[in-house]
């Protein structure tokens, strides 16, 4: 084998390689430049997925005319001295590779004017200028990218058809859009015009232009400042969700990232409100002191570290928890005197006049059975039971009612367990537990690792309404337990919270864990025969939860089949 040093121009294309992977990667290189070059408006468009043609047009600053034989050299930036000024970098590229890849691997033209200055064209051959022109234009630059991958096939081949790219383009752009509503974006691809945003600094406006106005009323705010870093945004409220992650957008001083612990902050604090495998939707940008951020850790710049990692997920973990919480509370308070809310009262206790036929109220439907993946709302308050008429008990499981839409069937179990977990979660505030003292004592044995802990495991019991303490070298001695909890289960649950609890290290992990299973171990069972007062109660109980449609473990605890899927069902309405 010979050892050769490669010619500047192919060294040049395989560096290429690692920042424009593909037409999506040219558009974030050159979007960047324009948002860094402080563009208030930028134009993209595309024709045959990029392949053809990328011209991104922003009215920033410009480049001057010195900079042109400059700006596609390797490592020529403007963002940066040396390697200092990386620690506090507020622009979004420092690493001055963008222009000399992309001019590599394609045929690029700058259009550029800076304010009181003539307008200059300038034309290269790879990252070499080979043509200048004076040339009248508005202030701002016109980056133009033909035959993009034209001297690199192997390239090519690696890319999908021009639909698919040009997806991918437009999947970008809504990130810019949701990441930057100060700043005025439209896309064309193949002309049509794919994107448009007002750039008015509204992020309700610039989440409007990626979803419809209709998504908006079904979003809230979010908003915290607090060491280490601040954040705003906008996330969904239960249960409006997704299949995957793609409709959470996270942005680190707007700049959009993939940070894998701040998902799963935000996908934690949603915890049991939404069924496992949903996501929720959420654009959240989160602002720290850019001396507590390094940027320089990915090739494509969309990943960053933070000094503080852990203060900053548990920051997002906590306000995303808060914004959900209040979100809940406002929602409550706003409820409209219905016929349910009266009946249901615990004061009134006439609970049976809304089950035997309670009149409608706008507003109050239930939606556990809306196809989650949909965005569009349907009319339906979220995360109410709408009043029900007890009709009975089916397959010693199911409690069938009548709604205001049609047929509504209640899983007895899940409903209950909704309701026990939202009663151990109201004691965590009010500090009041309720517990039934056992008359003969239970000893539980513990396992090795376990007995190793048994004062702390008495400890978190404890925190449920458990009175129990370490009993010898291997079991804990259970006086009493919460009385949510059935007497003759007592053992068994813990049995299972021991198993559960196991791998779990964070307090706060272990402790909503011991709610749940607490929740799910002590809820009236599925084959359990229920008496007309029984179910009664259990509807009733299940409409003061704050989430009525899903149970701990995110399933949910109603169907509805509406009239609409009866008649048509019956043949009573034609088209399906
Ligand atoms: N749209 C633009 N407006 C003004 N200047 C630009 C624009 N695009 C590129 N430049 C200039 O070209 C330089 C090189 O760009 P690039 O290769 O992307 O490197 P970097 O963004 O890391 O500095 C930038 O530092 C900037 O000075
Ligand atoms: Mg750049």
């Amino acid at each position: 084998m010979t050892i050769m040093v490669l010619e500047a121009g192919t060294a040049a294309k395989l560096a290429a390689g690692e920042v424009v992977e593909r037409p999506a990667s040219v558009v974030r290189e050159l979007v960047d430049n324009a948002l860094d070059a402080g563009a208030r408006s930028v134009t993209v468009l595309i024709t045959s997925g990029g392949l053809d043609l990328i011209r991104v047009v922003d009215d920033g600053t410009g480049l001057a005319r010195d900079d042109l034989p400059l700006c596609t050299a390797r490592h020529a930036t403007s963002k940066l001295r040396g390697i200092e000024d990386l620690a506090a970098i507020r622009s979004l590229g420092f690493r001055g590779e963008a222009l000399h890849a992309i001019s590599s691997v394609s045929r690029l033209r700058i259009r550029t004017c800076r304010a009181g200055e003539p307008g200059i064209e300038a034309q290269y051959d790879g990252p070499t200028l080979t043509r200048e022109t004076a040339l009248g234009c508005p202030e701002g630059t016109q980056m133009e990218v033909r035959d993009l991958f034209y001297n690199t096939p192997a390239r090519l081949r690696f890319l999908k058809g021009p639909s698919a790219e040009g997806s991918r383009v437009e999947q970008v752009m809504r990130r810019y859009v949701l990441g930057h509503p100060g700043v005025a974006f439209k896309v064309l691809i193949d002309g049509r015009e794919a994107l448009h945003s007002s750039g008015s600094g509204d992020l309700r406006e610039a989440v409007s232009s990626v979803y419809g106005w209709r998504l908006i009323e079904r979003l809230v705010p979010i908003e915290a400042s607090e060491a280490p870093g601040s954040l705003t945004g906008l996330l969904s409220t239960p249960p409006l969700s997704r299949a995957n992650r793609s409709d959470i957008h996270v942005f680190v001083n707007h700049r959009w990232v993939q940070s894998r612990s701040l998902l799963f902050a935000i996908q934690d604090a949603y915890n049991s409100l939404l069924m496992i495998g949903r996501f929720p939707v959420a654009v959240l940008d989160v602002q720290v002191p850019p001396d507590r951020l390094d940027v320089n850790v990915h090739p494509a710049k969309s990943e960053v570290r933070f000094a503080d990692e852990r203060g900053v997920s548990s920051l997002v973990g906590r306000s995303v928890r808060a914004a959900l919480r209040g979100a809940a509370e406002d929602e409550r308070s706003e409820k409209p005197i219905s016929v349910a809310q009266f009946a249901f009262s615990p004061v009134s206790g006439t609970a049976e006049q809304v089950l035997q036929g309670g009149t409608w109220v706008p507003g109050e439907l239930p939606s556990a059975f809306e196809a989650p993946e949909q965005l569009e709302p349907t009319g339906h308050a979220e995360g109410r039971l709408p009043p029900l008429r007890l009709l009975g008990q089916l397959a010693s499981t199911y409690i069938i009612a009548e709604g205001p839409q049609g047929m509504c069937l209640v899983d007895q179990h899940a409903a209950h367990e909704r309701v026990l977990l939202e009663r151990l979660q109201a004691a965590d505030t009010t500090g009041v537990r309720e517990s039934q003292v056992l008359l003969e004592p239970l000893v539980v044995p513990l396992s090795g690792a376990q007995a190793e802990h048994a004062a702390r495991w008495a400890a978190e019991i404890t925190t449920v309404g458990f009175v129990a303490e370490p009993f010898g070298a291997a079991a804990l001695l259970i006086r009493a337990v919460p009385a949510e909890v059935p007497a003759d289960r007592a053992a068994s649950l813990l049995a299972e919270l021991q198993e559960g609890l196991e791998g779990l290290d964070s307090a706060e992990q272990r402790h909503r864990a011991i709610l749940a299973t607490t929740a799910c171990h002590s809820a009236i069972r599925a084959g359990q025969v229920l008496d007309q007062l029984e179910m009664r109660r259990l509807i009733r109980d299940l409409e003061q939860t704050r989430v009525p449609t899903a149970c701990a473990h995110g399933r949910p605890t109603l169907l509805e089949i509406s009239r609409l899927d009866l008649e048509r069902e019956f043949g009573r309405r034609g088209s399906r």
